[in-house]
């Protein structure tokens, strides 16, 4: 079983660690993963980082989009995160408008993220001064912040749809400095989602701060990618995404096998069953006062 393969072993990644594979040009993984089982399995792979997106919203919730996700659906599943890594950096995305109200209610809600939920890191949206303040701010309280540039899903109104951001000089200007003044105030990383691959490379070449791409070519310092996507668990697979297995081909299967092998009566079999004395069955059927019920087959 896939479960038991043994984990990799090496020091806890952290934030500083990360940081320092950009200067060893050593690509960063990161992947999505949303429940102990998973992350569990990714660890094993050997991956850097974990980031327990609100992406979660339609991978796990079946929501239309990221807007509805609560920081209690984060707590929970960044919970089974942390429970289930010994090795791998966990981030933690803040959902909508966990940040968004004020300073102290993000500086409150990001703290949850760590010391409930067990993150390492939190990922916060944009570079609004008020998302600046935040970087700072939790920088300063000890905890490391990722930002997330480009095609940000929590705008997702404003930005008029999930589209290819920053493809003019100005949108791209935006995003240069939005970046610099995510570095400033403190961010140990930033993802860069769904920018043009040449502009990407130019603010990779341009932070000190790893680069994180989702959507963003293969010039950033790392990639990251949701899960399902990879795994063929998706309905709609995004164009930046690439599917290594078709796993819900294999599930479909195994299920069909198993619906088959019930309705034949070929499960269970002798290896999934315990027995018992016939004795003891009968009389505690005496006991009931049902001894003429015979067996039903
Ligand atoms: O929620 C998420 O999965 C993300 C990635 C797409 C970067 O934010």
């Amino acid at each position: 079983m896939s479960a038991q393969i043994p984990p990799q072993r090496g020091p806890r990644v952290t934030a500083k660690s990360l940081c320092a594979l950009k200067a060893s040009s050593r690509p960063i993984v990161m992947i999505t993963a949303y429940d102990f089982a998973s992350a569990r399995l990714v660890e094993h792979a050997g991956i850097d980082a974990i980031l327990v997106g609100d992406s979660l919203g339609m991978t796990v919730l079946g929501h239309e989009s990221t807007l509805p996700v609560t920081l209690d659906d984060m707590l929970r599943a960044t919970t089974a995160v942390s429970r289930a890594c010994e090795r791998v950096l966990v981030v933690a995305d803040m959902p909508f408008m966990s940040y968004q109200v004020s300073y102290e209610e993000g500086m409150r809600n990001a703290g949850r993220m760590i010391a409930a939920g067990g993150a390492h890191a939190v990922k916060l949206e944009g570079a609004t001064s008020l998302t600046l303040a935040l970087v700072r701010g939790l920088s300063e309280a000890g905890v490391p912040v990722m930002g997330h540039v480009g095609l940000t899903p929590q705008s997702v109104h404003a930005l008029g749809g999930y589209r290819l951001q920053a493809t003019d000089e100005t949108a791209a200007a935006k995003l240069l400095s939005d970046c610099l003044a995510l570095e400033a105030a403190g961010a140990f990383a930033v993802v860069l989602e769904c920018i043009p691959a040449e502009l990407a490379e130019r603010v990779t070449a341009l932070l000190s701060v790893p680069t994180i791409g989702i959507g963003a070519g293969v010039g950033c310092d790392g990639q990251v990618q949701v899960f399902h996507d990879l795994l063929g668990l998706s309905e709609r697979q995004p164009r930046h995404a690439a599917r290594y297995v078709d796993l819900s081909a294999a599930i479909v299967n195994a299920v069909e096998t198993y619906a088959a092998d019930v309705r034949a009566g070929a499960f269970p079999t002798e290896q999934q069953t315990t027995h018992a004395d016939v004795a003891m069955v009968t009389a505690a059927l005496e006991a009931v006062g049902r001894s003429d019920s015979g067996a039903h087959t």
